[in-house]
């Protein structure tokens, strides 16, 4: 056994993007008024979870082996034999993303699409957005603090830094189980897309429409906040 690659350099950057873009929002959401620029750049930095998650959807069924999501589908079965596992301390150690880690794991792709897509559908004016953005955020939040307490957990249980392998990619296994390359093109690639596409959304930020347009496609997207359908002063326009 000896430090192989576990994990490729495109899930690696995803990784640590979306936990910035997580906890930037996040914070932005719960300290900014409504009305603010700084709640408006909650907004435009609240796209790039959900943009980041789409091109995830894409690498887990393009990637290496244990970026693959048929890599970490597990039964409800194998759920519950971990968990007991977890609770008579013989759940054994994994080279991937084991099944409690895979659940929440799934769980957050989830609730980041849910929850920048319904922050989208706020501004178009959808009221039942709101209330979803609400949840799903909430949710989101509850999710992310059972997986960091998970990695927690799992470092000492198994006396193993894996949050410092979701840097390196590497963890201690056989040469059998590494993965051929870490796609280092493809993550700069990857790296460099995600930050045009933040940038452009500032950049292309008008303040007299209140919208931004999403680079490439040209798509206009509102960030003010819309008022009901059942308002007389709709300012749809
Ligand atoms: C500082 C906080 C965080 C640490 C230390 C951390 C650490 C880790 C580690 C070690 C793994 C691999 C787990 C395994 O072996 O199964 C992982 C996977 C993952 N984490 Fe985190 N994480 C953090 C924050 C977050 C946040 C905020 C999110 C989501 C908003 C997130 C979403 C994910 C996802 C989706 C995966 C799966 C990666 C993939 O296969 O693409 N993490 N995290």
């Amino acid at each position: 056994m000896s430090r192989v690659l576990i994990w490729d350099l495109p899930t690696r950057i995803f990784h640590w993007l979306l936990t910035i873009g997580f906890f930037v929002s996040a914070a932005m959401a719960l300290t900014a008024n409504e009305e603010s620029s700084l709640f408006t750049a909650h907004m435009i930095v609240g796209i790039m979870p959900g943009v980041l998650v789409l091109l995830r959807i894409v690498w887990g069924f393009t990637g290496t082996r244990y970026a693959r999501f048929t890599s970490f589908l597990f039964s409800p079965m194998s759920l519950m034999r971990y968990i007991l596992g977890i609770w008579n301390g013989s759940e054994p150690r994994s080279i991937g993303h084991n099944a409690g880690s895979s659940y929440a794991i799934f769980a957050m792709l989830g609730l980041v699409l849910a929850t920048s897509v319904s922050g989208l559908l706020i501004s178009q004016g959808i009221e039942a957005a709101e209330e979803l953005h609400e949840i799903s955020s909430y949710l989101l939040m509850l999710v992310v603090v059972a997986h960091i307490v998970g990695v927690v957990w799992y470092s000492l249980r198994h006396g193993e830094n894996i949050t410092l392998s979701m840097f390196t990619g590497r963890k201690e296994a056989s040469a059998d189980e590494a993965i051929a390359s870490s796609h280092p093109i493809l993550g700069m690639v990857f790296l460099l897309l995600i930050s045009f596409v933040t940038l452009r959304l500032f950049q292309n930020y008008n303040g007299t429409t209140r919208s931004t347009t999403f680079p490439g496609l040209g798509i206009t997207i509102p960030l003010g906040e819309s008022e009901g359908s059942d308002d007389e002063d709709n300012d749809d326009d």
